[in-house]
């Protein structure tokens, strides 16, 4: 058996970024360690230095072969955020984390969001058990292909396009991803969100392309929300939803209102998957320039990005691991700042990691 096929030795590229990414990603490291060892699990974990501070010294954003090493040398990637003042920008960020979501072609962008304690949702009279749903947005095309341009630019007749790509393939394969999350979860319900009535070419094909692959999931109830309307029943009432999938920049904003009903960014964890292949983790929350470096910074986004990255690797018990440490801490309050507690971030980090340990 190829020996890098193995379910017990796991090699993941950590890239820790900037800002608070640089944090919080040891902290995860630190509790995926620990969940590594207490399953008796091989973890090697390598570390990449991409980030503003690399991109000024020399100017180095994403190598060119790092995708073809990524796959050929790794099972999963574990990054923080990009983005940095010094950098205004954000070349290297985007080079960096668009360049690896479409050059791994990581079409699905999952994003949970998962109330732990009913404290926590600015939202009246909550529990548990009513929010809990999954943002999957498509993360490859749409209006973040960078296709668009300027013309007179700076001056009073300046026209600028952004154009929003939708193709037959891309759309189909992150709504049928959509729908086999659920019947591999036994969940009921997909919700389907565009703005088909404004954007009559792009989203007719999201149309066209649900009423067609719903067909093969009859199980599974198949609803179409426009998005503006989808913001609105989110806050009203979020335990209708348990798989909502939606375009690229739609799902990136959904998933940020799915995270202030959890909690706020620091909660909130996401995957870059393409099933089969190596595939990224991450928090959804960006550098937080505003509290870098201060040790204010919730690791535990980071920490269920940590947690997501074992299942997709069949590490199931030390996904429930971090999860479950996640939520005892919560419980018993120890949190950082965003979240009510007065811990600092490594501290956080080590009280995760010693729970896991010890659970
Ligand atoms: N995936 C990414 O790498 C990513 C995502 C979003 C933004 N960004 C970049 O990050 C920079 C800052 O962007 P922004 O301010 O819009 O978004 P942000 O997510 O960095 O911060 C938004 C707010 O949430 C708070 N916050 C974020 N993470 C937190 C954590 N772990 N614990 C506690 N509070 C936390 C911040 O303090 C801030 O008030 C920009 O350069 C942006 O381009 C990167």
């Amino acid at each position: 058996m190829d020996e890098t096929k193995s379910p017990f030795r796991k090699r993941v590229a950590v890239i820790p970024g900037d800002g608070v990414g640089k944090e919080v990603i040891p902290q995860a490291v630190q509790v995926l360690k620990a969940a590594a060892a207490k399953g008796r699990r091989e973890l090697a974990v390598t570390e990449f230095d991409w980030g503003a501070d690399r991109y000024l010294r020399d100017g180095t954003t994403l190598p060119a072969d790092a995708p073809e090493i990524f796959r050929r040398d790794y099972d999963a990637i574990l990054l923080g955020a990009l983005g940095d003042p010094r950098v205004p920008g954000n070349q290297h960020g985007a080079d960096i984390l668009m360049g690896l979501r479409f050059k791994l072609d990581l079409y699905a962008n999952v994003r949970p969001c998962v109330l732990f304690d009913p404290r926590l949702t600015p939202l009246r009279d909550r529990a548990e058990k009513d929010i809990r749903f999954v943002v999957l947005r498509e993360n490859t095309e749409g209006l973040y292909v960078g296709m668009g341009g300027q013309f007179k630019k700076g001056t009073v007749d300046e026209i600028a396009v952004q154009e929003d790509v939708n193709t037959r393939k891309g759309v189909e394969r992150i709504v049928r991803y959509a729908f086999e999350y659920a019947r591999k979860r036994g969940l009921a319900r997909v919700c389907m969100s565009d703005k088909s009535n404004a954007l009559a070419f792009g989203h007719d094909l999201w149309q066209r392309v649900f009423a067609e692959v719903r067909r093969d999931y009859p199980e599974i109830e198949a609803r179409h929300l426009y998005i503006d309307n989808l913001m609105v029943q989110m806050v009203r009432d979020p335990s209708q939803f348990q798989v909502i999938v939606t375009c690229n920049m739609f799902g990136d904003i959904a998933s940020d209102l799915g995270a202030g009903l959890i909690g706020g960014l620091g909660l909130a964890p996401s995957g870059n998957i393409h099933p089969g292949q190596v595939s990224m983790f991450e928090p959804v929350h960006g550098s937080a320039p505003d509290i870098a470096g201060k040790n204010l910074a919730n690791p535990m986004g980071a920490a269920l990005a940590a947690s997501m990255m074992c299942a997709y690797l069949g590490w199931n018990a030390e996904a429930q691991a971090i999860e479950d440490a996640v939520r005892a801490a919560i419980r018993e309050g120890k949190t950082t700042r965003d979240l009510g507690g007065s811990l600092g971030t490594r501290e956080v980090g080590a009280w995760l990691a010693d729970r896991v340990a010890s659970a």
